[in-house]
């Protein structure tokens, strides 16, 4: 079993997302299908989806006219979001913290994190991957987080939306010390994530790393012609 989600940024409307869980309901998977949407598409998934949003407030109320609060979006019906992307992290300058804080209002109102940590290609040419997405682990992960109940994603930053991808012993190293870190921290049952450029051609054998329970897919999760073929390329 693994978790394939998808992130749909600020792309789709209100049919395609019904075409799509039509398509996706219908489905004959062990695997666990996640669908991050714009807000405004929110709403309960089914029986082979759980919707999320893409982000959520750190905080629970009040005068922050344009955010949306954990409690909103669980009251949408959508059970996941996603914390700490890398888009969020650059538009909205998320730091570590920022992002631990939006991850513990998404525990407190029963919304699944996916917490996302990555690299930028400077740092990467600095050679600071491991101490980047270490720290990102160590610091982005909540205190009233419990193990088993969020997901890291890695999603090196250079490489999402590019269409290229580290090398598959560059994954798997950067999955080996995010495990170390996480069994380290007591989260020794935390999925792990693997997201930026995932397609149908190289989903199955990203899968196929250890330490590598997932993908998080942005731009082949929009059409069911390229989601639909990386959620049945593993069992
Ligand atoms: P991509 O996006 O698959 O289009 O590279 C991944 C993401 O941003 O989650």
């Amino acid at each position: 079993m693994k978790i394939i989600a998808g992130n749909w940024k600020m792309n789709g409307n209100p049919s395609e997302l019904a075409e799509m869980l039509q398509g996706l309901g219908a489905l004959d998977t062990e695997n666990r299908v996640i669908l991050c949407v714009p807000y405004t598409m929110l709403r309960a998934g089914n029986n082979i989806v759980m919707l999320g949003s893409q982000n959520v407030s750190k905080y629970d109320s009040g005068a922050h006219t344009g955010d949306i609060s954990a409690k909103m979006v669980s009251k949408s019906g959508a059970t996941v979001t996603l914390v700490g992307h890398s888009e969020c992290r650059t538009e909205l300058h998320d730091t570590n913290a920022d992002v631990a804080e939006r991850a513990a209002r998404a525990l407190e109102n029963d919304l699944l994190p996916i917490i996302c940590v990555g690299e930028t290609a400077p740092e990467r040419d600095a050679g600071l991957t491991e101490k980047i997405v270490e720290t990102g682990v160590r610091e982005s992960v909540p205190k009233n987080a419990a193990n088993g109940g969020f997901i890291i994603a890695y999603e090196p930053r250079w490489a999402i939306g590019a269409g290229i991808t580290p090398t598959y012993d560059q994954i798997q190293q950067v999955h080996n010390l995010i495990r170390k870190t996480l069994d380290e921290m007591g989260f020794a049952d935390t999925p792990i994530l693997y997201g930026a450029s995932v397609t149908e051609q190289n989903a199955a054998e990203i899968m196929s790393i250890k330490n590598v329970d997932g993908v998080l897919v942005g731009g082949a999760s929009l059409k069911k012609e390229t989601f639909v073929p990386i959620i049945n390329s593993v069992k």
